[in-house]
């Protein structure tokens, strides 16, 4: 058969992805160029906000109108059960949990014998041939009172770490640069820092970034881990999610705004230009104008390079959705939106600092946004954007943009022009 797997939602969900399409085509199929050229569709499903949800059931009850062989795989199944699912959609083929991915029909027999855990034994197959995604470790034992991953992904696992360097080796051997270490929150990881020093001593791999990270794993082991592994980036994905003591005590966060802020001026002591983005949630029930106003000006303190906000959306089956959710619709866009003209002008003014420097970057491709630029990313996770007419031997014709740079390579980029999420150079 033809498949094309569509997938939302997080980086696990993109790992998990890649694991199917490795069993799929083990087991002789072959990737379809698209929707409309396959016999089986997989729709990895997220259900982290009712939106996600609506969206991939949207899609997958769309798809088995079509008369192709549809499969629904990922959070949202765990979420409503098996027969929820074939309720809701019964012209469906199939669907699995994430963790039992290789219960989907069509995969070969042999894809795992040995163990659950079937990230540890999967052929390497990857979607880019220059970064790739490496599960530390899957599920989640921190009990935040709105969040549905618990539930979809199961119990916290951290994967041995002989094996998860063995991967990272196997990786570099295949002309890997950039490995993401993945855990819904890796600082858990036993010896993390040491985990670091080991990857960071592999040869080929460049640069180490890793994901989600929580304000009670910067400890002094981490810090000192990243002052001897030049390999691992500046940049920390910190979801601080409110500013407010009281509403972080009742989302069970672990934390007070204090010790959060405490830990980004550690990380910024260490080095001012380090990168912090977070998440924020807004209209979490209860939350008052007053602790709204004190997660906006966290986040100004704080400084955040880049943050993502979140209007609350109850998860049945979580403890929060006991709660009534009483800030308006209204009033969340408004939040939202006050939120996000702050990090424009914030991301903006993070940004004007850096023009003038010359930025390391890892050569990612076209550019989405500018169609004479090409991209890549510095070690802050900063999209860094250049012009190819300006180079010699290069720019756009009709097949589309072309850099002499290499997909993969590091360029050294001297920044001319900051955007509030972009920064404009010319490579060097
Ligand atoms: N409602 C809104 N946002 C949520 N997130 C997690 N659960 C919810 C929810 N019920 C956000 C958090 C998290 C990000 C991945 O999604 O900010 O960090
Ligand atoms: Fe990822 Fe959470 Fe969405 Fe599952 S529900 S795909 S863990 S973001």
């Amino acid at each position: 058969m033809k498949f094309h797997i569509h997938t939302y939602g997080c980086q696990m969900n993109v790992r998990d992805s890649e694991a199917v399409e490795a069993m799929l085509i083990s087991a002789g199929h072959k990737k379809a160029l698209g929707e409309a050229d396959a016999d089986l569709v997989i729709v990895n499903s997220c259900t982290v906000r009712q939106k996600a949800e609506n969206k991939a059931i949207g899609k997958t009850g769309y798809l088995c109108s079509t008369g192709k062989k549809v499969g629904l795989i990922g959070c949202v199944v765990s979420r409503l059960g098996e027969d929820e699912v074939k309720r809701l959609l019964p012209k469906l083929d199939f669907c699995v949990r994430p963790g039992h991915l290789k219960e989907i029909p069509y995969v070969s027999p042999d894809a795992d014998p040995l163990s659950s855990h079937f990230h540890e034994f999967l052929p390497i197959r990857r979607f880019e041939n220059y970064s790739s995604f490496v599960t530390v470790m899957t599920g989640c034992d921190n009990c935040c009172s709105y969040c549905i991953v618990p539930k979809t992904r199961g119990h916290e696992y951290s994967r041995p770490m002989e094996d998860i360097v063995t991967e990272v080796q196997c990786l570099a051997f295949c002309g890997i640069k950039e490995v993401t270490l993945l855990g819904q929150s890796v600082l858990r990881y036993k010896d993390f820092p040491g985990l670091l020093r080991k990857i960071n001593a592999i040869d080929g791999i460049e640069r180490i970034r890793f994901t989600s990270a929580h304000p009670k794993g910067c400890t002094d082991e981490l810090l000192a881990a990243y002052r001897d592994c030049k390999k691992v980036c500046r940049h920390l994905h910190l979801p601080v999610q409110s500013g407010s003591d009281r509403i972080l005590k009742e989302m069970g966060r672990r934390y007070t705004r204090e010790e959060y802020l405490a830990a980004v001026r550690k990380l910024r002591e260490f080095d001012p230009e380090f990168s912090i983005t977070t998440d924020v949630i807004v209209g979490y029930p209860g939350e008052t104008e007053e602790d709204f106003e004190l997660t906006r000006s966290l986040m100004n303190e704080a400084g955040f390079d880049n943050a993502f906000v979140f209007k609350y959306s109850p998860r049945p089956g979580t403890r929060s959705a006991a709660l009534p959710d009483d800030v308006t619709t209204e009033e969340k866009e408004r939040r939202d939106q006050v939120l996000l003209a702050d990090q424009e002008e914030r991301g903006l003014k993070r940004n004007l600092a850096l023009v003038g420097t010359i930025r390391e970057v890892l050569v990612e491709g076209p550019s989405k946004r500018n169609p004479a630029g090409f991209s890549g990313r510095d070690s802050g996770n900063r999209i860094v954007v250049w012009d190819v007419n300006k180079e010699q031997g290069a720019g756009s014709g009709e097949e589309g943009v072309r850099s002499k740079e290499q997909v993969g390579s590091m360029v050294q980029v001297k920044i001319l022009e900051a955007h509030p999420q972009i920064l404009i150079g010319e490579i060097i």
